[in-house]
């Protein structure tokens, strides 16, 4: 067997430890002689493993009582729908839009309602957050919206927005559980699971109990809305099952750790190695403006195209895997997430120096 450093942006890298565990049990979990995929999400097993699963994110995150954790399916981009259709009450919210995931759920907001765009940074292809200190709040909005990390573009909020009271609803699909967070500033936390947490077909919403309501716009599912799931938890119908068993094992995982704080230091010393040397490097260039930079994706050119390919192929055959750049963007990205050890990143930078010194 041998495993790579894979870059991807997701799915992405999970802990080989956790990739171990799972395998151990795969076919007989802990005495029930089935896989969890095979057993009744109304099992006694399972309830543990969805009670446990909950009870540890509470722990990281220091989830207050005052908000409910949801455990659902559709990806994030489904969350773009059920956002509105659950929290438009005057039909008006605020978006910032800071890359192309934050664009798209903009543009699905207002399929049910007037949305603001208040910020932007698309002038200068997202590669920086604008100055969210004194933004035209919406009288109305019933909300204002985040991409706290933005995956394509490598930037992240390093302050959050002052929505004037607002409640704030943010997609942190890919910097979930990588540094501390007070949840208590938000409205909505949510995220796909598939970057850092677990596999991909899992999005988790965190909720303050005051947003789940009956009062939804006329006609949205009663999949689609969050009282079905938080009534229900998250057991209203099948839920994606295995990937949440899988998550709470990254859940448990992180703990061992050290928590979030530890997380927090982790990858700040792992982004720390790929930013010094992008930036002292004659061939590689950052793509996005220093203050902003995400700990989790890192994106860097080298203005030509041709070498940028290149790179990219004789990574892959050294055993970096998935640094070729997002479709709309180009050149290479590297996405260190919690489980990319420290070792992956020095091997990259590693690899960016020879190539450097040969195609320089
Ligand atoms: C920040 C962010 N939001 C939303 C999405 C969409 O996620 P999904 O494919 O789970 O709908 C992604 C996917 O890469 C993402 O990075």
């Amino acid at each position: 067997m041998s495993r790579v450093y894979n870059f991807s942006a997701g799915p992405a890298v999970l802990p080989e430890e956790v990739l171990r565990e799972a395998a151990e049990e795969m076919l007989d979990y802990r005495g029930t002689g089935m896989s969890v995929m095979e057993m009744s999400h109304r099992s006694k097993a399972f309830e543990e493993i969805i009670t446990t699963a909950e009870q540890d994110l509470r722990d990281l995150m220091n989830i207050p009582d005052n908000y409910r954790v949801l455990f659902l399916q559709g990806g994030a981009s489904q969350q773009f729908a059920m956002i509105p259709m659950n929290l438009m009450k005057n039909r008006v919210a605020d978006y910032i839009v800071t890359g192309q995931w934050a664009k798209k759920a903009a543009k699905e907001a207002e399929k049910y309602g007037k949305v603001n765009r208040i910020a932007s940074s698309e002038d200068k292809t997202f590669s920086y957050i604008p100055d969210c200190s004194d933004l035209p709040v919406s009288e109305d909005a019933d909300y204002v919206y985040i991409c706290e990390n933005n995956t394509i573009y490598g930037t992240k909020f390093k302050e959050l927005p002052n929505t004037k009271g607002k409640t704030l609803v943010a997609d942190v699909s890919s910097c979930f559980l990588s540094e501390p967070v007070d949840v208590t500033k938000y409205g909505i936390i949510y995220g796909g699971v598939q970057k850092n947490i677990g596999p991909a077909g899992v999005v988790i919403v965190i909720i303050r109990e005051d947003l789940i309501t009956e009062d939804v716009l006329p006609g949205t599912p009663t999949m689609l809305t969050y009282k079905t799931h938080a009534d229900a938890k998250s057991l209203y119908n099948t839920p994606p099952a295995y990937g949440i068993y899988i998550c709470g094992k990254v859940f448990q995982w992180i703990k061992k750790q050290g928590g979030l704080e530890a997380m927090k230091e982790r990858n700040e010393k792992k982004a720390k190695v790929l930013y010094d040397y992008l930036d002292q490097s004659r061939l590689f260039k950052g793509t996005v403006v220093a203050k902003d930079r995400s700990l989790m994706n890192v994106p860097f050119v080298t203005g030509d195209a041709d070498l940028d390919a290149k790179f990219v192929k004789e990574a892959k055959a050294a055993g970096l895997e998935n640094l070729k750049g997002h479709r709309t963007v180009g050149g290479m990205r590297a996405s260190i997430y919690n489980a990319m050890p420290y070792e992956g990143v020095v091997a990259l930078v590693d690899f960016m120096k020879k190539f450097e010194e040969e195609n320089l």
